[in-house]
């Protein structure tokens, strides 16, 4: 039997030695929640304890994702949680160009092909970057965007937040609208998909 797609890229991840990053690492973070999840969240990379762990978002920014998850009605169970990269970078640095290319074109990337959410959340300056080269998250924190035929909502860091606490503010405002976008997006999303009654465009153009 061959493993569903998401499962591969989680196995891969967690043998990969792909960039230099895999040789200070402890565990490889692949991201975790379900197959199926609407919403993908998208950080930058793990730090310490997700590095221990093996865990996306286990640390201190990641008991504020879980507040701020509430504050949406979801909980962690709910959504697909990942980073930007894999490992941790030495030091907490921040991930070179190479270690973001390499990481996202093997693996998140695929990872959003293969979940097909409605919704990506961006958590971040990096993570906004890859979808949104060029904009200020301080500019267009908390709007969403079609991308790529989905709907991108870029959000601070929650790590900003508790590092800055004028942020904690706007942050908790950007995560209590995401029920209303996701909402949006369904209902975008059902206007899209063609009706029982109405036959398929195969069907219509032989008359
Ligand atoms: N910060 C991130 O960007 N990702 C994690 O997984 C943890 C902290």
């Amino acid at each position: 039997m061959t493993l569903p797609a998401l499962q591969t890229i989680t196995q891969e991840v967690h043998s990969c030695t792909l960039c230099d990053l895999h040789h200070s690492r402890v565990k490889a973070v692949p991201g975790e929640g379900p197959a199926d999840a609407k919403i993908v969240l998208v950080g930058e990379g793990p730090g310490f304890h997700e590095d221990r762990q093996g865990r996306p978002f286990v640390g201190p920014s990641g008991q504020f994702l879980d507040e701020l998850l509430a504050m949406a009605g979801l909980r962690r169970a709910d959504v697909f949680i990942t980073n930007v990269v894999k490992c941790r970078p030495p030091q907490n640095r921040d991930p070179l160009p190479v270690e973001v290319k390499t990481c996202t074109s093997t693996y998140l990337f695929p990872q959003i092909e293969a979940i097909d959410p409605r919704i990506i959340v961006t958590l971040g300056r990096y993570s906004m970057a890859l979808f949104l080269p060029g904009e200020k998250i301080s500019r267009i924190h908390g709007q969403p965007r079609n991308v790529n035929g989905r709907l991108l909502v870029p959000m601070m860091h929650p790590a900003a937040a508790l590092h800055q606490p004028q942020n904690r503010p706007l942050i908790e405002a950007d995560f209590r609208r995401l029920p209303e976008i996701l909402a949006q997006a369904e209902r975008e999303a059902a206007s899209a998909e063609p009706r029982d009654d109405e036959p398929p465009m195969e069907q219509l153009s032989l008359f």
